[in-house]
């Protein structure tokens, strides 16, 4: 059975033929150390990590690629930025209401471990944060503004271009989650005052898992959370301070940044504005057709507000894990349900007991699928609950 894989925000899949091949041909071809000798083949797997580095920041309007930092995933570039960012007790953070735990995991250690006071902006349900709503909970001990670019719970686009002039005028550090934005919405770290971005490579790039970065602005210093090899500077005791190494210990996901690399590659040709607009229309499309099934609840933005290819929602009465189940056994249709890690949004949302279903588009799924799939909710929901 074909599946109808809807778990886009997630992790993204298929994945375009180029990806798989330069992943197989970095192990194949050049799988050496990139960085850590002189020999051809680390010379080959580092030129292939530099060229991906300058792609990653031109894509970014990054102009230093060496201000692009490898990380396994979004998780980890969070912890970084967040962790690794200079602050003292006292200090203060603001946030946002819909932050996936990989901001809030961080966030509450350093108000616990760190004595460090974190607000929660309320965002409405359409993304909204007003400018009046952020002046008023900034403080001469606001040090770090950190935000999420776009729910992966009800894909809500939230305004990161007034956070970031704020922050620009008040000289507060701005720290992005775009693990749902990069490759699907454009992003410019100087337009937007953007200091620190953070994004996984294996969702709206394409790219395979273990994959993802970390650009930090040069006027940022942050202190690393690994320290280790790094390939330079042997000799000495302490981690260099030279960038991307000094953030960088361990030897680097060769083969996932090569396949990373190709991702790229096709969101650039297809386009990312294109992009964007196909998963809106798809999920413009299934938005209306899934609220016009009675017994349905669906939740998120309005319908007439773009927001990215994520629909939260229940068959009410019933069980949003049973339901993924019959869809996944019965159906061949992959989604998720539960929480989603972010127990914060679905508080804010008001579905925190018993989370909701969660549908998420991509570039290649279809409004064939879509349609087939309205047909088995309906089906589901006259069989458990009439
Ligand atoms: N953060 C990913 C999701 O939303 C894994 O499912």
């Amino acid at each position: 059975m074909s599946v109808i894989y809807f778990d886009q925000a997630a992790s993204s899949f298929p994945k375009p033929k180029a990806v798989s091949e330069a992943v197989a041909m970095a192990i194949d071809e050049y799988g050496a150390n990139p960085g850590r000798g002189g020999h051809q083949l680390a010379n080959k797997a580092a030129s292939v990590i530099f060229e991906t580095r300058a792609k990653i920041a031109k894509l970014f309007a990054e102009n230093d690629a060496n201000n692009v930092i490898f990380c396994q995933n979004t998780t980890h570039a969070l912890n970084q930025a967040i962790k690794g960012f200079p602050l003292q007790k006292g200090d203060h953070i603001i946030s946002t209401s819909y932050e996936h735990n990989s901001v809030r995991r961080p966030l509450e250690y350093l108000k616990t471990e760190k004595g460090i006071r974190v607000t929660y902006l309320q965002s409405d349900h359409n993304g909204y944060i007003s400018r009046e709503q952020l002046l008023n909970e900034i403080s001469p001990e606001t040090k770090l503004i950190v935000a999420s670019h776009g729910s992966n719970l009800t894909g809500a686009i939230f305004p990161v271009e007034m956070i970031g002039s704020v922050c620009h005028e008040k000289g507060i550090t701005f720290l992005v989650d775009a693990a749902q934005t990069a490759g699907v919405i454009p992003i410019d770290m100087e337009q937007m005052n953007i200091d620190m971005l953070a994004f996984p490579g294996h969702k709206g790039l394409l790219g395979p898992q273990g994959t993802g970065a970390l650009i930090v602005k040069k006027t940022v210093q942050l202190d690393p959370i690994f320290h280790g090899g790094t390939g330079s500077h042997s000799e000495e005791i302490e981690q260099p301070k030279q960038r991307p190494n000094c953030y960088e210990s361990g030897t680097l996901n060769t083969p996932g940044i090569a396949g990373l690399s190709a991702g790229i590659d096709e969101v650039l040709n297809k386009g990312i504005n294109n992009i964007f607009q196909h998963e809106w229309n798809l999920t413009k499309y299934a938005l209306e057709k899934l609220q016009n099934i009675d017994g349905v609840t669906v939740f998120g933005p309005d319908i007439n507000v773009e927001r990215l290819a994520v629909i939260p929602f229940v068959i009410n009465g019933t069980d949003v894990q049973e339901v993924a189940m019959i869809l996944d056994q019965h159906y061949g249709v992959a989604l998720r349900a539960g929480l989603h890690c972010s127990p914060l949004a679905h508080e804010t949302i008001g579905t925190i007991d018993g989370g909701t279903l969660r549908a998420s588009f991509g570039i290649y799924n279809t409004y064939e699928e879509i349609e087939k799939w309205i047909d088995m909710i309906k089906e589901i929901k006259e069989g458990l609950v009439g």
